[in-house]
């Protein structure tokens, strides 16, 4: 029977070796890395809150954005009412990056942690709104 169970056990060490890198870089992304920093603008600072609270903004922030392009684009409806009562016209450019204007210290310290490159930016950012 050679020695087959001992290349065994072998093999499936080796193996867990060989994928716990990945393994753990799935259930824990970036945790090696530096964790990400986004940096408020004076203007954010100086407004001290985000449009909903920091953490529903942390996790829902795309889908926010997500639906008011649609109600934008679909509907012609402009104004979003906060939790707090408080009215936003729905644009990326003209209200999200009002205050976080630095999307490079800002969106994108998250985004190039969590490996995630929204394609917003090839139609956004330059100010088309102001044409
Ligand atoms: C009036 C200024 C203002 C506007 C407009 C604004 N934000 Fe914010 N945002 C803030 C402030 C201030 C914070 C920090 C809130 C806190 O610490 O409680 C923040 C926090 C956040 C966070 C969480 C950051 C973190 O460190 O976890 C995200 C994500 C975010 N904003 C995205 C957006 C997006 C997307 C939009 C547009 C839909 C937007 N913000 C519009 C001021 C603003
Ligand atoms: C606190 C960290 C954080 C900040 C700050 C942040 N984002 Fe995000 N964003 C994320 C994460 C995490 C995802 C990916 C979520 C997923 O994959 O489910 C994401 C995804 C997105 C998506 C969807 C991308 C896609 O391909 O699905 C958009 C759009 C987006 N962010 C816009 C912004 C904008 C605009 C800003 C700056 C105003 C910003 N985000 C700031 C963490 C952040
Ligand atoms: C192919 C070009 C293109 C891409 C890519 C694109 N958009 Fe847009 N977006 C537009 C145009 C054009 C409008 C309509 C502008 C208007 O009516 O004011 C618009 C409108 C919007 C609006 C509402 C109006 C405004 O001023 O912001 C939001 C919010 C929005 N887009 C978010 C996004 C997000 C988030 C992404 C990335 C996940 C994205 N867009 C990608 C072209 C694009």
């Amino acid at each position: 029977m050679y020695d087959g169970w001992k290349i065994i056990p072998g093999l499936i060490i080796f193996l867990i070796l060989l994928l716990f890198p990945l393994w753990n870089q799935a259930f824990h992304p970036g945790k090696a890395g530096i964790t990400p920093n986004p940096e408020l603008t004076e203007t954010a600072k100086n407004a001290e809150k985000c449009i909903e609270p920091k953490p529903f903004m942390k996790t829902q922030h795309m889908k926010m954005l997500d639906e008011w392009r649609n109600e934008v684009v679909r509907d012609a409806e402009r104004y979003y009412k906060s939790s707090e009562g408080k009215e936003y016209y729905k644009s990326l450019q003209i209200t999200c990056l009002e205050c976080h204007s630095n999307k490079s210290k800002f969106c994108d310290q998250c985004h190039n942690y969590m490996g995630v490159d929204p394609f917003c930016w090839d139609c956004h950012i330059e100010p088309k709104e102001n044409e």
